[in-house]
C-alpha cells in the first residue's frame, strides 16, 4: 500500500526504472536510466532523491556500467579500472547523503572480492545492488515497527518535514514508516506536512503519498510550524536524515534545525528515523558534514516563475544540521537510540558490522 517503487529494475533488468519525482504530483511518469551520466543527472536534478533511494539508484547504475563493460569483452582488471570513473561520478552527484557513498563502497568492495571472469563480476554486482534494494525495504519495515512504539496509542498530531517516505527509499520510508503502520492499525493520526521550500518535497511528495494512502494530511507552509506548536496541535515531530555523525548530530533537509529549536521550546519530542547506513562514524560531528549548495535559480524562480528580482543574491544550502542535544531519539532499523548518542552509535555500528544486533 505504501510502497511506490521509486527505484527498481526495469522488467528486462537492463535499466533502472525511476518514478520521476520532479514531475509529481502532476504526472506519474516513469523513466528508464541506462547510463552513469543519465543517473548522475537524475540524482542531481532530484528525479530520484532521499538518502536511501539515491544510494540504491547509484548502486544499480554502477552495476549496469559493469554489465556494459563486461559486454565489451573486458577482463576483470580492466573492468575494475573501468568502474572507477563511474564510482567517482556517482559518488559526487550529491555530497550530503552518506548512503550514496555507503552503497557504492559496498559494490566496489564486491567487485574487488570476486576473482572470477568479468561477466561473473558484473552478475555479482547486479545481485549486490538488488540486495541493497531488498534490504532497504526490510529496514524501512523495521524502522516502522520501532517507531510505532513511540507513537501515542490513541492517535497523535505529527509534524514532518521534506519527504522521508516511500518516495525516498526502497520501501515504505523512514520517518513515514511508523505513520503508515499506525494508520494500518487504525490509530488516528493527523499529519502536518511542511511544504519544504524551495523544492516543495513536502507538498509535492509527502502530501501526495500520505494522501493516496488515506492518511489525514494537512499541508502547511514552513513558517506555520511554530503556530501549530503554539496551538498544541503537535504531539511529536518526526523527520528523516541524510547523514548522522558519530556524535548524533543530524543533517537533514534545510529547515529541520529550525523545527528542532521550536520543538525544544514547546517541549515536543523530536524524532529522527534512519537506517544504520545513514550513520557515518567517520564524520565526528555535524560541523564535518558537507552541506550541498543548490542553484540560486531554484529560489529565485522555482518551477519557472520569477519570485525574486533576477539578480538578487541567494544563499541556498539544501540541508542543515540539528545538534544531537535537540534529538529525543534516533529510530534505526536496529533499535531506538537515546542520548548520549556517541556511545550508543558506536555500539550500534560495531554490532551491525558484526551482524549481531
Ligand atoms: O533533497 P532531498 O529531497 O534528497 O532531501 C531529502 C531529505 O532531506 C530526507 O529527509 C532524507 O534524505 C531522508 S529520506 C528517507
Amino acid at each position: 500500500m505504501s510502497e511506490l517503487g521509486a527505484v527498481r529494475w526495469s522488467p528486462d533488468g537492463r535499466a533502472v526504472d525511476l518514478l520521476d519525482q520532479t514531475l509529481l504530483p502532476e504526472h506519474e511518469t516513469r523513466i528508464e536510466i541506462t547510463t552513469v551520466d543519465a543517473m548522475v543527472e537524475a540524482i542531481r536534478a532530484l528525479r530520484v532523491r532521499g538518502a536511501p533511494a539515491i544510494g540504491i539508484a547509484a548502486a544499480m547504475a554502477y552495476a549496469l556500467e559493469a554489465a556494459r563493460l563486461a559486454g565489451t569483452g573486458a577482463d576483470v582488471t580492466s573492468l575494475r579500472e573501468g568502474l572507477e570513473p563511474a564510482y567517482d561520478r556517482l559518488v559526487s552527484a550529491r555530497p550530503t547523503a552518506v548512503n550514496l557513498r555507503w552503497a557504492l563502497d559496498r559494490l566496489r568492495a564486491r567487485a574487488a572480492a570476486d576473482c572470477a571472469d568479468a561477466r561473473a563480476v558484473a552478475r555479482a554486482l547486479k545481485a549486490e545492488a538488488s540486495a541493497i534494494l531488498e534490504e532497504d525495504r526490510a529496514m524501512c519495515e523495521r524502522i516502522g515497527r520501532f517507531g510505532l512504539d513511540l507513537l501515542p496509542a490513541g492517535g497523535a498530531g505529527v509534524l514532518t518535514h521534506c519527504n522521508a517516505g516511500s518516495l525516498a527509499t526502497g520501501g515504505m520510508g523512514t520517518a513515514l514508516a511508523p505513520l503508515y503502520l499506525a494508520h494500518a492499525e487504525g490509530r488516528v493520526l493527523r499529519v502536518y506536512a511542511d511544504e519544504t521550500r524551495p523544492l516543495l518535497q513536502g507538498s509535492r511528495l509527502t502530501a501526495w503519498e500520505l494522501g493516496r494512502s488515506g492518511i489525514d494530511v494537512t499541508l502547511v507552509v514552513d513558517s506555520v510550524a511554530g503556530v501549530l506548536m503554539q496551538e498544541g496541535r503537535i504531539d511529536l515531530v518526526i523527520v528523516g536524515a541524510d547523514r548522522i555523525a558519530a556524535n548524533g548530530d543530524v543533517a537533514n533537509k534545510v529547515g529541520t534545525y529550525s523545527l528542532s529549536v521550536l520543538a525544544r521550546h514547546h517541549d515536543v519530542p523530536f524524532y529522527v528515523a534512519a537506517p544504520v547506513s545513514t550513520i557515518d562514524v567517520d564524520t565526528p560531528d555535524g560541523a564535518a558534514i558537507p552541506i550541498e549548495q543548490r542553484e540560486a535559480s531554484e529560489v529565485r524562480a522555482g518551477f519557472g516563475r520569477a519570485t525574486a528580482p533576477a539578480g538578487v543574491t541567494v544563499y541556498a544550502p539544501a540541508f542543515d544540521v540539528t545538534p544531537a542535544e535537540h534529538v529525543t531519539a534516533i529510530i534505526t532499523d536496529r533499535g531506538v537510540l537515546r542520548p548520549p548518542y556517541g556511545p550508543a552509535i558506536a555500539a550500534l555500528v560495531r554490532d551491525a558490522r558484526k551482524g549481531t544486533a
